[in-house]
Formats: C-alpha cells, structure tokens, sequence
C-alpha cells in the first residue's frame, strides 16, 4: 500500500485527478469507478478543470458507481445516481450513456446487485476505483464486520453512518436505512484503489486502515491485501500516523 500525504484537500484532488488524467491518457476507454460524499469533490474539480483548461479528452471514459441507496424514488436528487450525474458526469461533459450503477428502486434488489456485479465483470472490471472513508472506516456502504469477500450486495446502514449522511436530507428520518453497495470483494477486483481522506474526523479509521491489522472490523484495512492500493491524506486525517 503506497501512502501519500498532501498538504490538503485540494492538493489530493489534484495529485488524483493527475493519476486519472494518466490513466485516461494510456486508456481512453478506462472505467472509472467513484464515489460519492464531499470526500471526492476536490478530485471532480480538479479533473473538469483539466479538460476544460488542457486537450486532455475523456470524452470515451466510463464512469460506475460504487454504491446506492435503497428505496429512493427515481431521480431523488439524492440518490447516488443524481449526485454522480451531477458532479461527476455532466461536469466532464460525458452523457448518462457512459455511466452504470446499481438499481436502488428495482422490485427485485437480490438480482439487481447481482446484475451489477456481472455488468462490472462484461465491462471488462473497473480500471481505477476511488474510494473515499466512513468515519467508522467503511468503504462504499460496506459497514464493519463485511465480509472480506462480499459481493454487491443490500447492506443495513448503522446508525452512525445515516447520521454522517444526514447533512444531505432534511432530517435524519429521511435517510435511507437500506443501501446496495459493492461488496469488498467487488471492490478488491478494481486494478487500482485510491482512497481518498481528509480532515480530522477521519485520523483514526486512516489510522486503522494503514497500520492496524486486516479485519472485517475496519473494512478498508482491506486495501492491505490489494496489489495496487493508495491512500492520499491530507495532514490532517494523517495525524493518527
Ligand atoms: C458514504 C459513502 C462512502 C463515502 C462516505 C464518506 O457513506 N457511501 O463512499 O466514502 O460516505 O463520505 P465523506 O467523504 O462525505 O466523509
């Protein structure tokens, strides 16, 4: 695991948006695996400023989805598919044509991820998956105690996490309690994880995942056992280093 420590947020939006600029570079036709939360905004911004400022052309990248909510109505503005629209797709000029995620509103959410898993594996598997932190050291919506292995898959939000993701709901009431998230295992296929964390609310799960032991308990210590995992960090969410 390669460890990068930047001065700040900023600084690690665009030290990764270089890493995709790269790699869409080598690959135009790269899938770019996402995620949500404020985490990543500083990555998109950097990125949209490279194509509009430089000749740097992902008009052939594809973008998917890490996770989703379960339950809110099509085109919730805050379902993870409106939110990767809006800061991700439209932003690098792309259509919803080079964009998949799961299907949080199907009948049937069992074979929904099960389809999501298949299409990531048709698409011939993510080539750089971003990542950002819970505070409880999730990744995706794979709460601690996932299994290492999971699947995509419907996962039961702990309390903490809502709680975390209430700042973009009304009120806590109308957070979703049921998610569909990639599984770890899911997760661990993509080439290249880069992980992005910033601020002092997330210095101690930074912590865990680099230097504790590998454990469902903290789920992102998982990066350990990937070939190509790195994790960017400001000084801030580095102090428990
Ligand atoms: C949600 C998302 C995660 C994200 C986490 C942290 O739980 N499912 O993918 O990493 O929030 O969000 P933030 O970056 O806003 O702290």
């Amino acid at each position: 695991m390669e460890i990068v420590i930047v001065p700040d947020a900023a600084a690690g939006g665009e030290l990764i948006a270089a890493a995709i600029a790269d790699l869409l570079i080598r690959k135009p036709d790269a899938l770019l695996g996402v995620a949500t939360g404020s985490t990543p905004l500083p990555i998109y911004e950097a990125l949209a400023t490279k194509v509009r400022e430089t000749d740097l052309d992902v008009s052939r990248a594809r973008i998917c989805q890490l996770d989703e909510y379960v339950g809110l109505p099509k085109g919730h503005p805050e379902s993870y598919r409106s939110v990767v629209l809006r800061e991700v797709v439209e932003p690098l000029g792309l259509t919803e044509s080079s964009f998949m995620g799961p299907d949080g509103s199907a009948e049937d959410i069992a074979a929904a991820c099960l389809a999501y898993d298949q299409a990531l594996a048709a698409a011939g598997g993510v080539d750089l998956q971003l990542l950002g932190i819970g505070t409880d050291g999730h990744i995706g919506f794979n709460e601690p105690c996932s299994s290492l292995a999971s699947r995509t898959r419907i996962k039961t939000l702990t309390e903490r996490t809502r709680v975390d993701n209430a700042r973009f709901f009304n009120n806590l009431d109308e957070v979703p309690h049921h998610v569909i998230t990639q599984g770890i295992g899911t997760i661990l296929e993509a080439r290249h994880l880069v992980l992005l964390a910033t601020g002092e609310g997330k210095a101690d799960a930074v912590a865990l995942t680099v230097e504790g032991p590998v454990s469902a308990v903290v789920p992102a210590s998982a990066l350990q056992l990937h070939p190509h995992a790195t994790v960017v960090v400001d000084e801030a969410a580095a102090s428990g280093l």
